[in-house]
This record gives C-alpha cells, sequence and structure tokens, in this order.
C-alpha cells in the first residue's frame, strides 16, 4: 500500500490529505504537525478549521486509511511520498523583511526528512513557495542523504477557503512540477496517478519546477489585481455617480474578462494574496526588474488605499470624529465561510477607527473573542507562525467588546458597518436595528449585500463601496 504523509495539519494540509485519503481507499495517509492542540483538534469532534463538507470527510475516512498525529518523524520515515504544507511567512528581520518568504518551517522539515529517511522519497511542495525554492531544498535533500534519493515536486495547491473541498473534488487543474530527467518524470507520473484516481487527465498538467512554483505566484497576483482593479474603479464610481456593480457587470460580460472576481469590496484578505505578491515583488527585485516589481506593489498599494479609504469614508460622515461612539463591526473573518482571520481587511479597518477612539462591538458568526483579541493585538506578519509559536499578545484591546448576535453588537450603535459578506447580514431585520440604534443611523457596506434603497427608505444614512452616494456623503472627502 502507498504510504503518503504531509507535514502540517492545516488550513491546505487537512482538507487536501483528507480528500485524498476519500478518494484513494488504497492509499494511507498520515497528516503531522508539531502542534499538538491542532493535532488533538483534528482527532476529536470539532476540527480545527471550519469549512464547509470538510466534516463529513474526514470522519468517513478517520480510523481508516486517514490518521493525524504528532509523531513526524515515525510518519516521515515510512511515507513513499511526503507532502510538504507548512507555513511560508513574509520575513519580518533581516534581508528581505516585510517581503522575502521565510523558509524557516520549511528548511527544518526538509532536514528532518533527510535525517530520518530510510528509503527513497518523493518530496513534494505543498506549501506556496518562491521560484527556485526546489533546488534548495534538492541540496539539503541530497548533501544529508545517505545514498536515499529524493525526488522533489513542486504541486501547489489552488483551493480557496470557504469552497474547499468542492475544489479538491473539482479542481480546475492540479499542477505537478519536477526535474525534466528519467526519474524526475516517473516521479511526477507516480503523483500524478494519485490525482488520477478522481480528476479527469486533461486537468492534470505538467511542467517543469519553475514553472509550477511561479504558476502559483502568478496566480495569486492575477486574482488579486482582478479585485485591485475593480476596488479602484469603485473609487472612480463613487466620484462620478456611476454604479461599480453595474460597471461589474458590463465589464465582466466580455467572455475576454469574464464574471468572477469582479466583486467591489473594503479590500482583500486572507493568508495569502498578500505574502504571494510580496514574495513576487521581492523575487523581481532580486532578478533586476524593479519595474516588474513596481507592477505588482501597486496591486497592494490600490488594496491598503481602499481599506483606509473605507476607514475615511467612516469617520468623515459622522462629523469627522468617532470618539466614544459604538460602532458595530459585523463579520471579521476575511470572506465568508471560515473563520480565518489571517490578514483580514476587518483587522485594519478595526485598528483605524480604535485609532480615532471608537468602541467597537464585533460579531462575527464564526470568530471567537479570543481570537479577535489576539488580531488587534499581534504586530504585522506575526500570525503566520505556527499557532505555539506565535508572540502572545502583552495586552487586550479595551474598546472592544465581542457579541454573539448582530441585533446586540448594533443595539445603541452609531453605525454599523459589514466587513464579511455572511449571508445571514443579508436577512437581518434592518428595521429592528434601526430603531435601536441612535440617530442618524450609518450603515458603512464594506461588502455591498444590502439593498440600499431599502435601508435610505427605513431612514439609514447608508454607503455601500462604489454606489452612488448619499447627499449626506456627497461633500465627504473619500481621500486616503
Ligand atoms: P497553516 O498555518 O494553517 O498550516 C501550517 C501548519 O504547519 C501549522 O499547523 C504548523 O504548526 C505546521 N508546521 C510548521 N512547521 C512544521 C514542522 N517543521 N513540522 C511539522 N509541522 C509544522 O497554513 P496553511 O494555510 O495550511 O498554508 C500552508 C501553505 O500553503 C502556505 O505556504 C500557504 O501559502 C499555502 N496555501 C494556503 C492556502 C490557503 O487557502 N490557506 C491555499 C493555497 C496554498
Ligand atoms: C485565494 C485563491 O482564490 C486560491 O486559488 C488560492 O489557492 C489561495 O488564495 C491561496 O493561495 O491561499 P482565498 O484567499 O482562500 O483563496 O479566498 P478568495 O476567494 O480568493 O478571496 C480572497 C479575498 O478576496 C477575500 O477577502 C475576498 O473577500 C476577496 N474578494 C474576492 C473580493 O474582495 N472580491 C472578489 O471579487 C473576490
Amino acid at each position: 500500500m502507498v504510504k503518503i504523509c504531509c507535514i502540517g495539519a492545516g488550513y491546505v494540509g487537512g482538507p487536501t490529505m483528507a480528500v485524498i485519503a476519500l478518494k484513494c481507499p488504497n492509499i494511507q495517509v498520515a497528516v503531522v504537525d508539531i502542534s499538538a492542540a491542532r493535532i488533538n483538534a483534528w482527532n476529536g469532534e470539532t476540527l480545527p478549521i471550519y469549512e464547509p463538507g470538510l466534516d463529513e470527510v474526514v470522519k468517513k475516512c478517520r480510523g481508516k486509511n486517514l490518521s493525524f498525529s504528532t509523531d513526524v518523524e515515525k510518519h516521515v520515515s515510512e511515507a513513499d511520498i511526503v507532502f510538504v504544507s507548512v507555513n511560508t511567512p513574509t520575513k519580518t528581520q533581516g534581508l528581505g523583511a516585510g517581503k522575502a518568504a521565510d523558509l524557516t518551517y520549511w528548511e527544518s522539515a526538509a532536514r528532518m526528512i533527510a535525517d530520518v529517511a530510510k528509503s527513497n522519497k518523493i518530496v513534494v511542495e505543498k506549501s506556496t513557495v518562491p521560484v527556485k525554492t526546489a533546488e534548495a531544498i534538492e541540496k539539503i535533500l541530497t548533501h544529508n542523504s545517505k545514498g536515499i534519493n529524493f525526488q522533489i515536486l513542486s504541486n501547489p495547491e489552488f483551493l480557496a477557503e470557504g469552497t474547499a473541498i468542492s475544489d479538491l473534488f473539482n479542481p480546475d487543474r492540479v499542477l505537478i512540477g519536477g526535474r525534466e530527467t528519467p526519474e524526475g518524470k516517473k516521479a511526477i507520473e507516480t503523483l500524478r496517478d494519485v490525482y488520477a484516481q478522481w480528476v479527469p487527465m486533461d486537468r492534470i498538467i505538467c511542467t517543469n519546477l519553475w514553472s509550477a512554483e511561479l504558476s502559483k505566484l502568478a496566480a495569486n497576483a492575477f486574482l488579486a489585481q482582478r479585485i485591485s482593479s475593480v476596488n479602484s474603479m469603485s473609487a472612480l464610481c463613487e466620484a462620478t455617480g456611476a454604479d461599480v456593480s453595474q460597471v461589474s457587470h458590463a465589464v465582466g460580460k466580455d467572455t475576454r474578462i469574464g464574471p468572477k472576481f469582479l466583486n467591489a469590496s473594503v479590500g482583500f484578505g486572507g493568508s495569502c494574496f498578500q505574502k504571494d505578491i510580496l514574495n513576487l515583488v521581492y523575487i523581481c527585485e532580486c532578478n533586476g526588474l524593479p519595474e516588474v516589481a513596481n507592477y505588482w506593489k501597486q496591486v497592494i498599494k490600490v488594496n491598503d488605499y481602499q481599506k483606509t479609504r473605507f476607514v475615511n469614508r467612516i469617520v468623515s460622515s459622522m462629523f469627522n470624529t468617532v470618539s466614544g461612539k459604538k460602532i458595530a463591526i459585523l463579520g471579521f473573518a476575511f470572506k465568508k465561510d471560515t473563520g480565518d482571520t489571517r490578514e483580514t481587511p476587518a483587522i485594519d479597518v478595526c485598528k483605524g477607527l480604535i485609532g480615532d477612539k471608537a468602541n467597537l462591538s464585533i460579531y462575527d458568526p464564526q470568530v471567537n473573542q479570543d481570537q479577535i483579541q489576539r488580531d488587534l493585538s499581534m504586530k504585522k506578519f506575526d500570525w503566520d507562525h505556527p499557532v505555539h509559536l506565535q508572540p502572545m499578545s502583552p495586552t487586550s484591546v479595551t474598546d472592544v467588546t465581542v457579541v454573539w448576535d448582530a441585533y446586540t453588537a448594533t443595539k445603541d450603535a452609531h453605525g454599523l458597518c459589514i466587513l464579511t459578506e455572511w449571508d445571514e447580514f443579508t436577512k437581518l431585520d434592518y428595521q429592528k436595528i434601526f430603531d435601536n440604534m441612535q440617530k442618524p443611523a450609518f450603515v458603512f457596506d464594506g461588502r455591498n449585500i444590502v439593498d440600499v434603497e431599502k435601508l435610505r427608505k427605513i431612514g439609514f444614512i447608508v454607503y455601500s463601496i462604489g454606489k452612488p452616494l448619499d447627499d449626506w456623503l456627497k461633500d465627504m472627502p473619500a481621500v486616503a
């Protein structure tokens, strides 16, 4: 029986391996991690991540051909194929700080594989890594190999959170990069045969190592660029009276452009878009391509501008101060259907409002108080480390309360902000919310999910990104 081991039981390692186990009953899959708390949760009733459909898949395979363990060395030494899906944070210190990928966890995983391996192995890069990482990994493995043969493959993951299980069941493509040698080609075939058990062959793309590594960074950069493009248009829509939803619809109808990923928002978040673009920028700079680096940097700058613009709209429309005012924050996760808050725009918006001395009352159906406190007190980039290695926040943020429903959050509030597009926020009783708020009552919709006209009829002053402005807002500056 083929044995697979995956190092890293996170948002990628957990769901990806669970789906491989489900689709390949003839393969034994072990997922290992240095975080005992995470492994315990994978073995328990409440899984460590919220992802629609994940529970069912895990419960079908766990105890059969899927296991979760902290015994990293045992499972790595027994495996034929080792996936590495550990954190690849942005460096916070030293050369490339604030841009380059920190490969500490990757390197320590590679050294451990070399240490414990007793038989030939295929080592698969599942984490998103800089181009040419495979070469560095190959060097670590071969210089410590004791005669064992290692083949390195790049197999980047394209799943999106909230739809991870359906993305894994039915991927647009699976990408496998490897060496163009006979051994490299054989390793590619071995991994291809795993995916071929449920993915049509024409969706499995095989390339050289560097194309696979770069394609992952390029795909995330292209996706993020679409969002920054539409968000830049949202600012112009507000200035001109155009409606960004109508513009997106009209632009997206062109089959060459397509309709997806054109929703204007308070800004993109998530663990990867910013990190991967910074990484791409750094690689361009290292390769003497400053013009290319600057082009991609702009995608992040527009995203930062969008978040600042949103905060400025709130403050300026509420008489230029939110000091001492209660603002309800509906949604904290970086998108709906996930409890993940990594790089969520809510962090920057909340910090901006707290900076102006607002009192925040936050509600998110999947995010608890501890997580929100950690996020609001942690330094930039510190979040992307294994949980038990993250610095503890020295103090909690006092101007914030976290509540468990939208009505409590909005009671007596001066304004409410929608920062995540949870379906339940479209179904709220906004008349009841209005009746219980201070007047004038403001709604700031960072996801364009409310019925603006209906809310204006109730009596709210409404700001919805990229939509024609209320008279109240027209004279307010929106500059960042
Ligand atoms: P994560 O933080 O959820 O999981 C990483 C896990 O690796 C953690 O549980 C950590 O404890 C563990 N780990 C770190 N070093 C280890 C070691 N030496 N031995 C054993 N375990 C170790 O991260 P994630 O979201 O799953 O992302 C992992 C990689 O996949 C990143 O490179 C990311 O860019 C990429 N990626 C993420 C997504 C996503 O949607 N989250 C999608 C595609 C690609
Ligand atoms: C993204 C990519 O979509 C995945 O293909 C990739 O594998 C993954 O990053 C990764 O490498 O980590 P994810 O971050 O989980 O997936 O979620 P997305 O659906 O891409 O959303 C990212 C952010 O963009 C969210 O904050 C979302 O709200 C925002 N967004 C998305 C918009 O503001 N407008 C849109 O039209 C689409």
